[in-house]
């Protein structure tokens, strides 16, 4: 069954952009890094990666003839904010439960063994703001962009490969990171 039978309701701007990062390809000095901007593919409440999986849900919520999107996430989850942004765009009532947790979980980064602390994604989320412009935050995708600036630092991803770097949303987040930026 191919992903195209399923009913989609239309939420996003159409296919994400993908364009190359040179001022940070150039400062690694390794693989060129492009990125997909999932975090630009919408209008609504900063998008990113859950507002697409949210143009089936909401297609299959109205075809149901539900009134109300449920859904549940941590204090911060980005899912929950594109739930009750895409609620309102559609139209639809949003039941939110929102569990708070410790926002500062050590990234386990297991793929080559290593261990990456949080701390380390934001020295990451800062070289990606100050070679690009781009913004990432400390829980997502400063994360992943500290694996990759690690991987193409120590050419464990080798100089002739090129990265596609996804960019899956969740920059609001940095908001609650300030300290680790002063
Ligand atoms: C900003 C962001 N990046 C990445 C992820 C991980 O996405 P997935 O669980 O679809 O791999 C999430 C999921 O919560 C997210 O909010």
């Amino acid at each position: 069954m191919s992903i195209g039978s399923f009913e989609r309701y239309p939420l996003l701007f159409g296919p994400s952009p993908v364009h190359p990062l040179e001022r940070l390809s150039a400062h690694l000095g390794g693989a060129p890094v492009w990125a997909k901007r999932e975090d630009c593919n919408s209008g609504i409440a900063y998008g990113g990666n859950k507002t697409r999986k949210l143009e089936y849900l909401v297609a299959d919520a109205l075809a149901k003839g539900c009134d109300t999107l449920v859904s549940i996430g941590g204090v911060q989850s980005n899912h929950t904010r594109q739930v009750a942004a895409v609620a309102a765009r559609v139209g639809l009532g949003c039941l939110l439960l929102q569990e708070s947790w410790v926002n500062w979980p050590d990234a386990v980064y297991d793929k080559v063994g290593n261990i990456l602390i949080s701390r380390l994604a934001g020295a990451d989320v800062r070289l990606a703001a100050r070679t690009e412009g781009m913004i990432t935050d400390p829980v997502y995708e400063g994360k992943s962009m500290a694996g990759l600036i690690d991987l193409i630092g120590r050419r464990e991803i080798e100089p002739a490969s090129t990265v596609l770097y996804a960019h899956l949303g969740g920059q609001p987040a940095l908001n609650a990171y300030s300290a680790l930026f002063s």
